[in-house]
């Protein structure tokens, strides 16, 4: 069909156009019949512009006009003008213009739409899902791929700048062991054998520093075949850097010159380097979580030592067996009623702990069921060392070190939430340093790599791998925003005799080990660099910039919490045929 090509986009005409013969092409957005004269907004990724169909200016046109529907394609060309006084739309950057129609062509109708293209849409995200090319038309979609695309661009020309090199590496590969499950792609040509889907490039950019390229960044899709939540996909998007001859401060310092420059350019906010540092174990015992949310304080504080040999057993008796009794005030919490204590402490048994102990601060003293147990000075001193003031409430948990401290970390966050202390414009970004080495799997009864078996433990530590591993620190390092990890790295092992003791330590014997990452110890042989890295999270960052709750938000075609990509439908079943090729029977 032969149409007039745009001049403009419909989000570019000012004052400064008005008289112009101007093109706009895109699709209808509203369109109001006001007996006479119908007014369209035609829309297009950069905007709206108001058309007007006046009889009396163009008769035939206006007769086309009144066909037109929501979402049809059309160009549309006419007169700019300025719009009468009191007409003019401030919401819209062409508000003070509309364009006088002489002339529509309409390339393509559109049926009623499932929904509407509505900035603020009240609908279930699964049809959002289905019809995500209806979705994607919505500003706020837009916006957020847009935002994403600035992302790369900012990641691109700040690596370049610092003379980084970005190296592809391949999708079909060796299995990883980032923790997760691989995704299998079976080898037609390689009857019974399989490719694995990258969990994320972790050892082929370690090959490429034995390789010599000694700055590494890639901006990459990872695969991990997990269960998803709000903040994980099944693909996912990092931007992945190694670095060789450096230390924990080099790749923390590239890494703090790059938040700056988001934070900049993307919220216009100037952010202090360095970042603050918290070790893994002042961040459990301080806040409950390796990536707590320090945009409010709620800080723990430990009685252990206050109630060891008091007279209330439970606690005495744990502290004995090597637990804690810790926990926070709540501020302004004396008030809180019997039943919304009650709610709390019910709140608190779900997360898996035996209770929730509490002391109201009052005007007339404490108000608590432990004194009878610890006595009003002990309930006195806990307040103290608490921090509570009159009016406080403070609550203690009493349990092993980890399920102390990680349900303590829930309760806080959420008397956050309840207390309103998150601050939406407030931004927070900080290390968490000094990892365990080791974490155990209760599932597979052994003990897992707390990053990837990759990582080098602190030299100090380094001795401990024969006593006491469980009490290795590692050289590893998590970036957190707002309680979020978005990024996470190592300092790596560059030495293979210590790479072959910690695959000992995890379980992996020397067949194993040469098996799995026989080429990696290979090239370990010829000369490799100390070396270290890290990997951002581009998916959850771009959630937190954008302010949405869903990383699917910030993707173009995500799957659905159970793995399902509602618009293409899949995954799907495959012909017979093809399953033979693969060498496959299915079950
Ligand atoms: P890690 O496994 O910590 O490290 O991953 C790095 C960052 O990727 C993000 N992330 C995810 N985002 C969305 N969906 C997921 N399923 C998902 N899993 C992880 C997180 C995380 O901080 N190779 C190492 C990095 C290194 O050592 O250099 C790695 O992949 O924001």
């Amino acid at each position: 069909m032969l149409y007039k090509k745009r001049t403009h986009t419909c989000g570019e005409l000012r004052a400064l156009h008005i008289g112009q013969s101007i093109t706009l092409t895109g699709w209808v957005d509203t369109r109001r019949d006001l007996g006479g004269v119908i007014f369209i907004d035609v829309r297009d990724r950069y905007g709206k512009t108001q058309v007007v169909f006046n009889p009396q200016n163009h008769e035939a046109i206006h007769a086309l006009a009144k066909e037109l529907r929501t979402e049809f394609v059309i160009s549309v060309s006419g007169t700019v003008e300025k719009r009468p006084a009191g007409t003019e739309n401030a919401k819209l950057l062409t508000g003070e213009i509309d364009v006088l129609a002489d002339g529509l062509t309409i390339l393509n109708k559109a049926e009623t739409t499932p929904f509407p293209i509505e900035d603020k849409l009240d609908t279930n995200e699964d049809l959002r899902l289905k019809y995500r090319y209806l979705d994607l038309r919505r500003a706020p979609m837009q916006q957020n791929l847009l935002l994403r695309h600035k992302m790369y661009q900012i990641t691109r020309r700040y690596f370049d700048e610092h003379n980084f090199i970005e190296v592809e590496t391949p999708i079909l590969m060796k299995s990883t062991p980032e923790g997760a499950r691989d995704f299998l792609v079976p080898s037609r040509i390689n009857p019974g054998k399989f490719y694995a889907l990258p969990q994320s490039p972790q050892t082929y950019k370690q090959i490429l520093m034995v390789a010599g390229y000694d700055r590494y960044f890639q901006i990459v899709k990872c695969f991990r075949d997990e269960d998803l939540r709000a903040d994980r996909q099944l693909e996912f998007t990092q931007i992945d850097v190694e670095m060789s001859f450096v230390d924990e401060i080099d790749i923390q310092t590239i890494v703090e010159g790059l938040m700056q420059r988001f934070m900049k350019e993307i919220k216009g906010i100037d952010v202090i380097t360095p970042f603050p540092r918290l070790t893994y174990k002042e961040a459990i015992e301080g806040y409950g979580s390796d990536k707590p949310d320090l945009r409010f304080d709620l800080k723990f504080s430990d009685f252990s030592a206050m109630v060891k040999d008091s007279g209330f057993k439970v606690f005495a008796d744990n502290v004995k067996k090597g637990g804690v009794v810790a926990g926070f005030t709540v501020p302004g919490g004396a008030s809180y009623t019997r039943n919304q204590m009650d709610n709390l402490v019910e709140f608190t048994k779900s997360l898996g702990v035996g209770g929730l102990a509490y002391i109201k601060l009052t005007e007339k003293g404490i108000e608590t069921a432990i004194e009878k147990f610890l006595g009003a000075e002990l309930c006195k001193n806990i307040c103290d060392i608490a921090g509570a003031k009159t009016g406080d409430l403070v609550l203690i948990i009493s349990d092993a070190w980890q399920k102390a401290y990680t349900t303590l970390g829930v309760l806080r966050l959420e008397m956050a939430k309840r207390l309103n202390l998150i601050d939406d414009n407030k931004w927070n970004l900080h290390w968490v340093v000094d990892f365990p080495m080791f974490d155990y799997s209760e599932e597979e009864k052994r003990h897992v790599a707390m990053h990837h078996p990759f990582t080098s433990p602190k030299p100090e530590d380094a001795h401990l791998l024969d006593t006491d591993a469980t009490k290795a620190r590692a050289r590893a390092y998590d970036l957190v925003m707002n309680g979020n990890e978005i990024a996470g790295g190592s300092i790596r092992i560059y030495d293979s005799a210590l790479q072959s003791k910690v695959f000992g330590l995890l379980g992996i014997g020397p067949e194993e080990a040469k098996m799995k990452f026989g080429f990696m110890l290979d090239a370990f042989r010829f000369g490799a660099p100390p070396h270290g890295g890290i990997a951002f999270g581009l998916d959850r960052m771009a959630m937190l910039f954008a302010g949405v709750k869903s990383i699917r938000d910030v993707i173009a075609f995500p799957k659905t919490a159970s793995g399902i990509s509602l618009m293409d439908e899949n995954p799907s079943e495959v012909d017979k045929k093809q399953l033979d090729e693969l060498h496959i029977k299915l079950k």
